[in-house]
């Protein structure tokens, strides 16, 4: 087939747009390439060489582990920690930050990611996927906390990858965002869906429902206005989807629109919210503001959040655009 622009030459070309680019990012994001290149292909693998099941452990945030949440944990790591590309790394699956070993280089971005996001989803082949943020470090240094700690709307590039019925790459670079497919015949990412948008026309919303009772008054009034149909004051009947991957929640919206909400939740006062801010909050906030679309805790921009901690979590309402302002509103309402 003629004009199949692969990944790798989509970046470097549009870096080449760009003053005062060197090249680094683009060899960073062939670095991210690879290991989600590996981790596609043991996804895809399954039972067949045993990598399903529990790990019998629990990561720092006392979830279960699955044991493709060590492996591809270990792969993003190993990929990436000897490049020079980067100054440092965080990671859903490890506490701490996750230093560069002493032997090699250090660069000037930082990666953040979620190795195997949805991996509740994993034993019963269902979509999983891979989150990353990139972030800027001073160049040389040795990267404390604090240089982690970055709003959203500083984020150089996000993008996810998707393990489903294809392998896709969704990406930002912060000139809107571009969809790319594992050819697994030549084994390259090559661009399928230019410039996605979110369509802003839409009656179809995703939440997990067995939590209403820990909802608070503006996502229950929402959420119930739906569910009134036609017959209620949105005047339509709305279409419900739970996929629990975020990832596959995310390419949805971005396909067809509609609105995700993982709200504050009153269970546990030190969890407002699921999801954790910087490494999946942050770089889908950041693909969905450059699709069109809108992504909020309710109250605020998630990309305008000053992290006070690598693991925070952060209510989440994203999608498009009518439907999220719709939500602000009654949340400054209530
Ligand atoms: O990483 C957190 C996550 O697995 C998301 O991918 C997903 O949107 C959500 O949690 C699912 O939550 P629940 O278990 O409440 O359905
Ligand atoms: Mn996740």
């Amino acid at each position: 087939m003629a004009n199949r622009i692969t990944l790798t030459q989509f970046i470097i070309e549009q870096q080449r747009e760009l003053p005062g680019v060197s090249g680094t990012f683009t060899l960073l994001l062939n670095d991210i390439v690879t290991a989600c290149k590996k981790i596609s292909h043991l996804v895809n693998q399954g039972d067949l060489i045993g990598v399903l099941g529990s790990a019998e452990s629990e990561n720092v945030q006392g979830e279960v582990q699955k044991k493709m949440d060590i492996i591809t944990n270990d792969i993003m790591i190993n990929a990436l920690n000897w490049t020079g590309h980067l100054a440092g790394m965080a990671s859903e699956e490890v506490d701490d930050i996750i230093k560069i070993p002493d032997q090699y280089p250090k660069g000037k971005y930082l990666a953040l990611f979620d190795p195997l996001d949805g991996s509740s989803n994993i034993d019963i082949n269902l979509t999983v996927g891979t989150i990353f943020s990139i972030l800027r470090c001073r160049e040389g240094i040795d990267p404390t906390l604090e240089d982690f700690l970055q709003k959203g709307c500083d984020q150089v590039c996000a993008g996810f990858v998707l393990y489903g019925p294809s392998t896709m790459m969704i990406l930002t670079t912060g000139h809107g965002v571009n969809g790319f497919t594992l050819d697994q015949d030549i084994g390259e990412f090559i661009l399928t869906h230019p410039n996605m948008t979110i369509p802003d026309e839409t009656s179809e919303f995703a939440i997990n429902i067995s939590n209403q009772r820990f909802w608070e008054a503006p996502v229950q009034q929402y959420i119930d206005e739906c569910l009134q149909g036609k017959e209620g004051p949105r005047g339509k009947n709305f279409n419900m989807r739970w996929v629990a991957s975020l990832v596959a929640e995310v390419y949805r919206i971005l396909t067809r629109g509609g609105v995700f909400l993982y709200p504050l939740d009153m269970r546990d006062p030190s969890k407002p919210g699921k999801l954790r801010l910087m490494y999946e909050a942050n770089p889908v906030g950041f693909i969905i503001e450059q699709a069109g679309g809108v992504c909020s805790t309710g109250r605020e921009r998630i990309l305008d959040i000053k992290p006070t901690d690598l693991h925070q979590r952060v209510p989440v309402i994203l999608g498009s655009k009518s439907e999220v302002d719709r939500i602000v509103k009654y949340h400054r309402q209530g």
